[in-house]
């Protein structure tokens, strides 16, 4: 069967998607970059490049015994990469939930031969695409916060010139601290 390009993201709930849309409008000029759909934004977790169907399944095998408890994400960073083109969102302190959860889902994608980037794992989320000229970044100050209970497998599908991502599978993060159940009388 056919290889997938596939990747594992954390997804936006629906208004965070719309404020972001809204707030990239105000922020940036229509001719720094193609903007990214707002039912596109994401944060990747771990990009698996082309997998095998085998190779996908035992990747959802070992997602689905993660347990590790939800965190909150604060967005309060931007910055632009002028030589991928990107200009993106992020965060001044990521959450070490976050960085715990990237770093398993990266060391498992290794360990079946998805080659891993060996720059060190900086979560963002793409704002804007083909930026390759210097962009007037925002002064800090904007702040969102959304609660990250759940992280998905996408692939990302091309056609006709559009990338799509679909979901195929998707995981709940706990929602109360193992260490609180541990303790708890
Ligand atoms: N998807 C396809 O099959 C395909 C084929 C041909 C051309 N393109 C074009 O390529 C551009 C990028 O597409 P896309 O980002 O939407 O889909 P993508 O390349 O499949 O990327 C999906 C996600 O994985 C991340 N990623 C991609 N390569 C990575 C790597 N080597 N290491 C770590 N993370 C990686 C991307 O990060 P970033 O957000 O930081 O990029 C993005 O968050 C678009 O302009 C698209 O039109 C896509």
């Amino acid at each position: 069967m056919a290889t997938q390009r596939l990747f594992f993201a954390l997804s936006l709930p629906d208004d965070m998607q719309q404020a972001l849309v809204r707030w990239r409008a105000d922020t940036f000029p229509a001719g720094a970059g193609v903007p990214v759909a707002a039912a596109n934004l994401h944060l990747t977790l771990a990009f698996l490049g082309e997998v095998t169907p085998e190779t996908s399944q035992r990747l959802q095998t070992l997602a689905s015994r993660i347990v590790q408890p939800g965190f909150d994400l604060d967005l309060d960073d931007a910055g632009h990469w002028p030589r991928p083109g990107v200009v993106w969102l992020g965060c001044q302190r990521a959450p070490r939930g976050l960085l715990q959860l990237a770093s398993l889902l990266r060391a498992q994608a290794a360990r079946h031969g998805c080659h891993q980037s060996p720059q060190p794992f900086h979560p963002h989320i793409t704002l804007l695409r083909h930026a390759t000229q210097p962009v007037a970044l925002p002064p800090r100050g904007f702040h969102w916060r959304f609660r990250v209970s759940r992280f998905s497998l996408f692939a990302s599908e091309y056609s006709r010139g559009r990338t799509r991502y679909r979901a195929l599978a998707s995981w709940p993060l706990s929602s109360q601290d193992p260490h609180a159940l541990l303790s708890a009388p």
